[in-house]
């Protein structure tokens, strides 16, 4: 795939330092990659009661989806207690899902990074057997 790995990493690591993680002191960061070349930065953002809490990888997807963005390439995605990152930050379920709306799952990559090493996946490798808009007929 022709795109600039390192610089979604970097990316990832700048939007980190906004997060918003008074209460598990977990900070996350994403870069997300569209078809045109853009980069979206989403953070984690927590709540005093917690539910409301949004994830780094839905930050950039909601706000790159609000600016009428459909079709993305990758994503990067860094975390770790404190801002420091020393083991990958594998994105959770929820947010596999809202991938899968969104993405080609074969197509579109996830690029992980624990400060010395990247892992690259298809977002089908960590949603198998997901379910989609093809499922309802859409
Ligand atoms: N978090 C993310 O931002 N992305 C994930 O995929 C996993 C978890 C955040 C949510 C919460 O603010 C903190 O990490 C601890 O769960």
């Amino acid at each position: 795939m022709g795109f600039d790995k390192n610089k979604l990493i970097e990316e990832a690591q700048i939007a980190m330092k906004a997060a918003y993680a008074p209460y598990s002191g977990y900070f996350v960061g994403a870069a997300l990659l569209t078809a045109g070349g853009k980069i979206y930065r989403g953070c984690n953002i927590e709540n005093s009661t917690y539910t409301p809490t949004n994830c780094a990888e839905r930050t950039a997807f909601f706000k790159a989806v609000s600016e009428g963005e459909r079709d993305f390439t990758a994503i990067a995605i860094v975390g770790g207690p404190g801002g420091v990152i020393k083991d990958f930050a594998p994105p959770c379920g929820v947010c596999r899902q809202v991938m899968e709306e969104f993405c080609d799952v074969k197509s579109f990559k996830v690029l992980l990074f624990n400060g010395a090493d990247t892992k690259e996946f298809a977002l089908e490798e960590l949603l198998p057997l997901s379910f989609g808009k093809s499922d309802l007929g859409k």
